[in-house]
């Protein structure tokens, strides 16, 4: 890699600690793909190698691997650091050595997730510390990490990040300080994919597309805004009426939520076609009836008749149900069931998916206009308007769908067991990050590889 131009802000992300008499600490959070993460490496390493000698200073991501990743892959391979420093890095000590002539620093590797880290660090003096992606790292980990700085004469912690909800630590102790009295003498640069030197207006749009929602307000706005109101608020134009099973269907898929105390067993037949182009919800069904009415037998006969109206208006059977797997007794009599009525349907266990990880894909099929809805899926149509952020989890700094009984969610389970194996095929470019590690709406999970 080699940085060919810098935005402005990625300028004065390299000059700000050359500063005499200037800021302690800088904070770049913003837009994903905005150019925070990788000049603020560069410019850690040429502030380290310019005024420190025989120290120790610390690289943190979420996990040693994603540091590696996101941190010192493109620091090993930029030509503008190849320049002026001869860079060594032990994988297997998590240990970068930088050397500049007869000058030595040394850049250890930490996980904030990963639990030997925490009792590496606690033993260990910096001179500073870059924190990449700092809102997916705990609390205490970081706290620790900048104690170790507190007896280096002009140590200097760096923070990136993309933004989360307004209650996350990071925002109340740290950015409103720096936007407000500034007590950590902290300089604050917010960046947008615009600062962005190498994104296109065309690549800036594209990635846009990927989000709706307070995803879009986090992610491409780069706002400290809370997951509240409504989740799927642009459903409207994906709602078709008679959309047919398309031609190219590769599998027709059910998913089957089952019915608890209060909630009803649903079903959703949705439809995936060939190179995941697109998932079209052809019909829904909830199983009804009194209480005590409802029991394997009803479900099973129920299920049989939904699959019958699936071949009577669409002429083709489903591949295959996905079923919620908590209910290990009804999968197998229903298994059973249809064997012996001579179907060819896999009944399998639900691909278990975090929630927010098929709510953020069915996000993006929404805004890339890839999913289609029938408009006979009342049951879908009323969950999916109705589905709606949890204010009292916001409130606490996290993003939960309500499920309280108040909104018709348990069809969303079942729509969403339809497709979640395929989950990483509908948006690689969301879920290849997804991998490295955590759970929550981060913007580790959103984070593109659109170019
Ligand atoms: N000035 C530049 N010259 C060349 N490449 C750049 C420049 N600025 C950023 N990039 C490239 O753009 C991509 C995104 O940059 P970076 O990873 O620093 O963004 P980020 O804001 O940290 O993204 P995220 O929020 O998703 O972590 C990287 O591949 C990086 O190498
Ligand atoms: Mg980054």
């Amino acid at each position: 890699m080699n940085i060919q131009k810098l935005s402005a802000k990625q300028r004065e992300l390299l000059r700000w600690c050359h500063r005499k008499g200037g800021y302690d600490n800088i904070i770049c959070d913003g837009a994903v793909r905005s150019g925070k993460t990788v000049i603020m490496a560069i410019s850690f390493v040429h502030w380290a190698m310019r005024y420190f000698e025989n120290q120790n200073f610390a690289f943190c991501s979420k996990t040693v691997k994603t540091c590696e990743r996101n941190v010192i892959m493109p620091l090993l391979s930029c030509g503008d650091i190849a320049e002026f420093f001869d860079l060594t890095y032990k994988r297997s000590d998590g240990v970068l050595i930088i050397k500049n002539g007869n000058r030595k620093n040394t850049f250890y590797l930490f996980g904030g997730k990963d639990e030997s880290s925490f009792a590496l660090i606690q033993g260990i003096t910096l001179a500073g510390v870059m924190f990449d992606e700092t809102t997916l790292l705990p609390k205490n980990f970081v706290n620790q990490a900048i104690a170790r700085t507190l007896s280096v004469k002009g140590a200097k912690l760096w923070f990136n990040c993309n933004p989360e909800g307004p209650q996350h630590w990071f925002y109340n102790e740290w950015l409103k300080d720096s936007d407000g009295a500034n007590i950590k003498n902290c300089l604050h640069l917010h960046f947008t994919m615009e600062d962005n030197p190498i994104l296109s207006a065309a690549q800036i749009e594209k990635a846009k597309r990927l989000y709706t929602g307070v995803f879009y307000k986090r992610y491409i706005l780069g706002l400290w805004v809370a997951a509240e109101g409504l989740i799927y608020p642009d459903i409207d134009p994906v709602i078709v009426k008679d959309a047919p099973l398309p031609k190219n269907c590769m599998r027709l898929m059910v998913g089957m939520d089952f019915g608890g105390n209060r909630s009803l067993t649903t079903l959703v037949a949705c439809a995936i076609t060939e190179n995941y182009e697109s998932l079209t919800a052809l019909s829904d069904y909830a199983v009804s009836g009194k209480k005590g009415e409802i029991d394997a037998a009803r479900i099973c006969e129920k299920t049989e008749e939904f699959i019958k109206s699936i071949y009577s208006k669409y002429g083709r059977y489903p591949d295959e149900i996905r079923c919620d797997s908590a209910e290990q007794y009804l999968i197998t009599t229903l298994k059973n069931h249809l064997i012996k009525k001579g179907f060819n349907i896999a009944v399998k266990d639900s691909d278990k998916k975090e929630i927010l990880q098929r709510i953020r894909c069915t996000c993006s099929l929404i805004s890339n206009r890839k999913l289609i809805i029938n408009s006979d899926c009342r049951l879908l149509i009323n969950g999916l308007k109705s589905a709606v952020w949890d204010q009292k989890a916001a409130s606490k700094g996290k993003d939960v769908r309500l499920d309280d009984f108040t909104s018709d969610i348990d069809i969303l389970d079942a729509f969403e067991y339809s497709f979640s194996p395929f989950i990483a095929r509908f948006t690689p470019r969301l879920e290849k990050n997804f991998k490295d590690g955590g759970g929550g709406v981060t913007a580790r999970d959103f984070k593109g590889y659109w170019f």
